[in-house]
């Protein structure tokens, strides 16, 4: 049985892929499944952590003793996300957030006519809402954690990531088909803005989330 290292703490965990309407039946969305922000929410609870966690379109049953807030499109989890931020200790952003959304939102389905030409769809920016947490800091201490999937130079670009997010950790894995993705799995390096690297070997989402409350408790010291 593990100490409750994080006993009168709160922490934050987004998790999930949001979905960005076209319509009332279409939206933009992503393959992210919640598995690995419902590991680091299930095992802060384990260590005695008020956990709250802002679910976008996980479909897992809600885990514990945890408070979940469930949201939908980006614009909605940064509300819940920046509200539950004001008094927490740690704010992980396990969610996969859509970089873009589109312009509009017919409020009718988009109907297709005979011979049309596909109508192009305008996106527009969403909020980093990482990086904002980061740069806001709600509380003083506070640790704020991203995570970064990528598919080719994954250190190299991870660092990068970090620097511009503005986070203390930056959890980074490899994707690929086969790899991550509604998977029991994972394997990552977390990078710390510290210069520190700490490798997580192939295994449980849990193993991974236990890895990074280790991280951000020594940081909360
Ligand atoms: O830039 P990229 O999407 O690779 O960054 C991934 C990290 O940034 C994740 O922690 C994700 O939750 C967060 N993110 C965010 N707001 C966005 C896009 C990503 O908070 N609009």
């Amino acid at each position: 049985v593990r100490e409750p290292d994080l006993a009168g703490r709160h922490v934050v965990v987004s998790a999930g892929g949001t979905r960005e309407p076209l319509d009332p039946v279409r939206f933009l969305g992503n393959r992210s499944s919640g598995k690995q922000g419902y590991a680091l929410a299930r095992t802060a609870a384990a260590r005695g952590a008020r956990v709250t966690l802002v679910a976008a379109n996980a479909s897992l049953p809600d885990p514990a003793g945890v408070d979940v807030v469930p949201v939908g499109t980006a614009v909605e989890l940064r509300e819940a996300v920046l509200r539950a931020a004001a008094d927490a200790d740690a704010v992980v952003m396990a969610a996969a957030v859509a970089d873009f959304r589109p312009a509009t939102y017919a409020a009718g389905k988009i109907k297709k006519k005979d011979d049309q030409e596909p109508a192009p769809v305008t996106l527009v920016r969403n909020p980093d809402i990482l990086a904002e947490v980061s740069a806001e800091r709600a509380r003083s201490g506070q640790v704020v954690v991203g995570f970064a999937a990528e598919t080719d130079d994954v250190l190299a670009n991870g660092r990068a990531k970090l620097k511009r997010k503005g986070c203390d950790l930056l959890v980074v894995n490899e994707v690929g088909e086969r790899k991550t993705f509604g998977s029991e799995e994972n394997e990552a390096v977390v990078l710390g803005a510290d210069g520190s690297e700490t490798p997580v070997a192939h295994g449980p989402k849990e193993a991974l989330a236990d890895t990074v409350w280790d991280l951000v408790a020594e940081r909360l010291g």
